[in-house]
């Protein structure tokens, strides 16, 4: 299943992720993908920001993985980001763990390399620039079945927060 919205400039952006932030429970995964830049570490921010996390998000490059604690919900945000890395190594015993933690959203930014770990059961989140303005982006939600109230809910939230 699919979902395509748009946003303008990267607090659009933030604030798309910060509504899924408010809806989305652990357990989750969900796979960011876009070329360099496109924004998804702005994305997780606010997705950061929704859980109710305090915490500074940054990309993940020169530690295994960030993990962001949230004030209000008894779960956290594991973001791993596997771009330098040609093989996933120690990293994807980390994912491995996050994974069956209940208790964890995992995030996962340049995914390739650990596709094979990543389960059916996630929510591909894509960001592509338009051909206009480069403050646009075209975001794409993709989802199975299990998720579609959660997209739904955030469908109905996002005609709200959006300007
Ligand atoms: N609509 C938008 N949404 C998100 N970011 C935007 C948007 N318009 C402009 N930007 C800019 O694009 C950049 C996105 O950077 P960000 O680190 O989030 O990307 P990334 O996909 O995580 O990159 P990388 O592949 O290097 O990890 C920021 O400088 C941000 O200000
Ligand atoms: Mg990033």
């Amino acid at each position: 299943m699919m979902w395509q919205t748009r946003s303008v400039g990267s607090a659009e952006t933030e604030r798309l992720g910060e509504a899924l932030g408010r809806l989305l429970k652990a357990p989750a995964v969900l796979e960011l993908k876009s070329d360099l830049g496109g924004g998804k570490t702005t994305f997780v921010r606010g997705l950061a920001r929704g859980m109710g996390s305090p915490d500074t998000v940054t990309s993940p490059t020169f530690v295994l993985n960030n993990i962001y604690h949230s004030k209000v919900e008894p779960w956290k945000i594991h973001h791993f980001d596997f771009y330098r890395l040609s093989e996933p190594g120690l990293l994807s015993d980390q994912l491995r763990e996050s994974l069956s933690d209940p208790k964890v959203i995992t995030v996962v930014e340049w995914s390739r390399i650990v596709k094979d770990v990543l389960p059916d059961d996630r929510i591909t989140v894509r960001l592509q620039p338009t051909a206009g303005d480069p403050e646009e982006r075209d975001i794409t939600f993709e989802y199975p079945e299990s998720r579609s109230d959660i997209i739904k809910k955030l469908e109905t939230e996002w005609i709200t927060v959006k300007p």
